[in-house]
């Protein structure tokens, strides 16, 4: 037949087998002639339009040029391709580190302007970026008022909230993608998201002048909706879960040719986020933080923040030195937590994921067995939270910091909470906390937790009452 990966009836993914390194895309239908190949095979080297003169060309080619399965470690050409067609491992940016290393140091990384490109040679493109030159350098915020809540010695807020140009992380990931996108000569781009990729992707290819279009899951936030159709894409809203609106995106890149960003372009892509984790380092004054906690749909941005510090290590860009990377998720959606927990690398798909962490309901983790992977090999650990503990969690680092995330931070800082209540994170350490997109994008989660506004009329005298009456402290739900 011509299936090459399917689940088992249980759901699991049965260890050895070529299915469990098949991760999140088991659900995916993948053979020899499926669309994820062809797409591959559609853009070959004669469409690769490289911007850039020949010098920068060969210098960045020396960099990087090539695609590698994280398996078997063959090498495919830089194309629109993402998994090995001999194990289904994934392909991942291959890079030559010496030469990187020849001209990466402190010293010109600091020269550089404050975007997420400052660390170019260790991105997939081969020219110059051409999409979301602006994104990325966001706050390392040192949160002092957050560390004595958490009991924590240090804490300090990586607070993507307000990256450019659609507060949250996404536009990391999607200007890496955009621009490679470009250089493969692509028209159009896509992706299959829980919300924040498809703002990212409107937007930026908006900038770009790309036809866009998203795919969602039919039920998400109003304003994450709204955040995408504004730039003018195509929003298609699906009935069903993200891992539907993911399947589907499988067999539309094949079929119609198109650059989907997590899928026929997910190796270009994933490398994005690790910038997110670059910036912790430089931020804190060029070291690896001892405890660093990551929220995760895919697992992706977990896995890509363990590589950064890998890189930098590998670079002398930092000391080698100890670290711990810890997940979190919602209690609704949480398998890469479960796999964590159960001391398995099996991950075991959640069908119906039930959470108000919209963007994190992912239910078949296309990174999550290595993303267990990362955190079992650093010490950490993975806890999950609850509705409540999200919302508290969100308002805790309001009413703290003064940033407001959208649930995902919540995640953060409610497994933040917990993994130092049981010790994994020891109350004198330091932690750095992943908080990924802003608040104004899930209001909606928050209706009917939060205080309502005093009202008065427009008197000194009712206003000298309400002080006096201590009301305007309490807190009365809305
Ligand atoms: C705000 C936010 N944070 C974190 C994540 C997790 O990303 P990953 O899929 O890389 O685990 C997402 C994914 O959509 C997100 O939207
Ligand atoms: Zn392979």
């Amino acid at each position: 037949m011509g299936l090459l990966g399917c689940q088992t009836q249980s759901g699991a993914f049965p260890k050895g087998d070529a299915s469990e390194r098949m991760r999140g895309f088991a659900v995916r239908v993948l053979s020899r002639r499926d669309p994820l190949f062809l797409a591959g095979e559609r853009t070959g080297h004669d469409q690769v339009r490289h911007r850039g003169g020949a010098r920068e060309r060969a210098m960045a080619e020396k960099f990087f040029s090539q695609l590698k399965c994280r398996e078997c470690g063959r090498t495919y050409p830089a194309l629109a391709t993402h998994v090995c067609e001999f194990d289904f491992g994934p392909l991942e940016a291959d890079y030559n580190y010496s030469a990187i290393g020849a001209v990466l140091n402190r010293k010109v990384i600091e020269s550089r302007p404050g975007t997420m490109w400052r660390y170019r040679e260790l991105l997939p493109i081969v020219g110059d970026p051409t999409v979301g030159q602006q994104v990325g350098f966001t706050p390392l915020v040192k949160a002092d008022r957050l560390a004595k809540a958490l009991g924590v010695k240090a804490c300090y807020v990586k607070n993507d909230t307000v990256n450019h140009p659609t507060l949250s992380f996404k536009d990391r990931v999607v200007a890496v993608a955009l621009s490679r996108a470009r250089e493969l000569g692509f028209k159009v781009v896509a992706c299959a998201s829980t919300g924040n990729l498809a703002n990212s992707v409107a937007a930026n290819a908006a900038s770009a002048g790309m036809e866009s279009w998203v795919l969602i899951p039919a039920d998400l936030e109003q304003n994450k909706v709204l955040n995408s159709i504004v730039y003018g894409t195509n929003v298609v809203g699906i009935e069903g879960a993200y891992d539907a609106v993911n399947r589907l995106c499988s067999e539309i890149a094949g079929k119609y040719g198109w650059g989907f960003v997590n899928v026929n372009l997910r190796p270009y892509y994933a490398e994005g986020s690790k910038t997110y984790g670059y910036e912790i380092m430089e931020q804190l004054g060029w070291r690896i933080p001892r405890h660093t906690v990551v929220c995760m749909a895919s697992g992706s941005l977990l896995t890509k923040i363990h590589k950064a510090y890998g890189e930098f290590t590998k670079l002398g860009l930092v000391e080698k030195d100890g670290f711990s990377i810890h997940g979190a998720q919602a209690t609704g959606c949480n398998p890469i937590t479960a796999a964590r927990k159960g001391g398995t690398d099996l991950i075991r798909p959640v069908p119906h994921p039930k959470t108000i962490a919209k963007s994190l309901a992912i239910g078949t983790p296309a990174d999550g067995y290595y993303a267990v992977k990362s955190m079992a090999k650093t010490g950490g650990w993975s806890e999950d939270a609850t509705d409540e503990e999200i919302i508290a969690g969100v308002q805790l680092l309001a009413e703290t910091e003064g940033i407001f995330a959208e649930t995902a931070g919540g995640v953060t800082v409610a497994c933040a909470k917990k993994l130092v209540a049981t010790g994994k994170i020891p109350k004198d350490e330091e932690v750095v906390l992943c908080i990924t997109g802003h608040g104004l994008k899930t209001v909606e989660a928050l209706t009917g937790h939060l205080a309502a506004p005093s009202k008065i009329k427009p008197s000194l005298k009712e206003f000298d009452s309400l002080i006096s009456s201590g009301l305007a402290k309490t807190r009365v739900k809305v």
